[in-house]
């Protein structure tokens, strides 16, 4: 949903280069159409097969693309309480949020139950007894997953991976029939499902298709021994492509695949995407304050910096860095850097780019998910607003901070 017309950069039909000049810089953009695209590619990917698309909250969590994708019929996948507030407030229904997550607190938990969700994926035999007690007390009956480590490698950032045997997250899969066991004792837990997840930003498919036969075996075996299990999820995790050309599984031939395995099961799917619904959808547009040499190396510092993306310095991840408005200078090699006062504080580092002036703009692409959300106000930045374009026209769906915000609940 972005592209050039003649030199100018743009978001469906909205140029960028008047986002930037009235809601200034830096400022996340996100295309609605590209949002919606990407959650229906799911969607009717599955066709027939009886499934449940819950987006990843985390990945980007603005009350406007939440609301987009409830409208559309979405679930949600949470790992707070704050992320079922935000998606309360856009009008999800909580009867189809799944909880995950290894550290749910006793508040999360109550006020998950008392809003009616509808299930919490387990990571420990501890979490399902306090669950089962927090039911008791409302009287009702909680169902739940077992999130299991399926012990397969996801082959992506060591960072965000998280399916094998040495990483926190879930529960052993050859414990899990024993721990199912365990908790038909608990009076006010129904075991609904298995669930899974082993990574994120996964370029190659396979270690997600050995983990859905993992779990699929699990489930037959869970069933087999009369656990009403009736939904598989299997997490989110598939990649976009953050440099031009680079070969993803993509949504549709994913979907597909696993469907196949699926197609005789008997039970919902679940799916978890984040990454794959609005990592595409999103930029952030910044200007160039300043250029300058130190010995050889040419810095181009623009006014985003670390804090409102942290990908680069913190992964080291790659997102390409376009012109909002092409110009036909010659290119440069150089280091976009920010105004933070860290050496670690970079967008790029010796990139081939545009030859860039000051006051000009750019766009760092591929930053829908997992951008704003992770921003902050280090060095006592303001947080960049976010904007949604819907069609021909745009709008500010999350203001700037100012400096009042930023010292919001403090005292001397
Ligand atoms: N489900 C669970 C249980 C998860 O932990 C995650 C992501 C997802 C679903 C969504 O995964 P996705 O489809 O977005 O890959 N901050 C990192 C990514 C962290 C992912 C954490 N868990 C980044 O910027 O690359």
């Amino acid at each position: 949903m972005f592209s050039y017309s003649n030199q100018d950069l743009y978001c469906e039909q909205v140029a960028l280069a008047d986002v930037a000049a009235q809601a200034g810089t830096p400022a996340y953009v996100y295309s609605s159409r590209s949002i919606l695209d990407n959650y229906r590619a799911y969607d009717q990917a599955f066709g027939e097969l009886p499934h449940q698309v819950c987006y990843a909250v985390k990945a980007n969590s603005s009350l406007a693309v939440l609301g987009l994708l409830a409208k559309a019929g979405a679930g949600f996948d949470i790992v707070s309480g704050g992320e079922l507030f935000r998606v309360i407030e856009a009008g999800g229904d909580p009867a189809k949020v799944v909880f995950s997550g290894v550290g749910k607190t006793p508040g999360e938990v109550e006020y998950a139950l008392e809003r009616g969700i509808q299930s919490f994926h387990c990571e420990s035999e501890a979490e399902l007894a306090l669950i089962d007690a927090k039911a008791a007390r409302r009287g009702v009956k909680a169902a739940f997953a077992v999130r299991v480590n399926p012990d397969v490698d996801a082959a992506t950032h060591p960072y965000i991976s998280t399916g094998l045997s040495q990483h926190k997250f879930g529960i052993a899969i050859a414990e899990a029939p024993a721990v199912y066991e365990r908790a038909h004792s608990f009076q006010n837990l129904v075991a609904s499902g298995v669930s899974c997840h082993i990574g994120s930003q996964i370029l190659d498919a396979t270690p997600i298709l050995e983990a859905v036969d993992k779990v699929l075996a699990l489930a037959n075996a869970l069933r087999a021994q009369g656990h009403p299990i009736r939904h598989l999820d299997l997490g989110g995790g598939l990649g976009v492509a953050y440099r031009p050309g680079e070969k993803t599984p993509g949504i549709r031939s994913f979907v597909e695949t696993v469907q196949g395995r699926l197609r005789e099961a008997g039970l919902t799917v679940l799916v978890e995407p984040g990454r794959s619904i609005v990592g595409a959808a999103g930029m952030l547009l910044t200007r160039v304050l300043y250029r300058k040499k130190n010995g050889d190396r040419e810095f181009v510092i623009v006014d985003a910096a670390m804090n409102d993306l942290i990908r680069p310095s913190l992964y080291r991840a790659h997102h390409e860095i376009i012109p909002v408005r092409r110009n036909s200078l010659p290119p440069i090699v150089a280091d976009v850097v920010g105004p933070v006062c860290e050496t670690g504080d970079f967008l790029a580092r010796e990139r081939h780019m545009a030859n860039v002036m000051p006051g000009d703009f750019l766009a760092v692409a591929t930053a829908g998910a997992y951008g704003f959300v992770q921003s902050s106000n280090y060095n006592s930045r303001p947080r960049a607003p976010e904007i949604l374009v819907e069609a021909d026209r745009f709008r500010v769906v999350r203001q700037r901070e100012s400096y009042q915000d930023l010292v919001r609940g403090e005292s001397v």
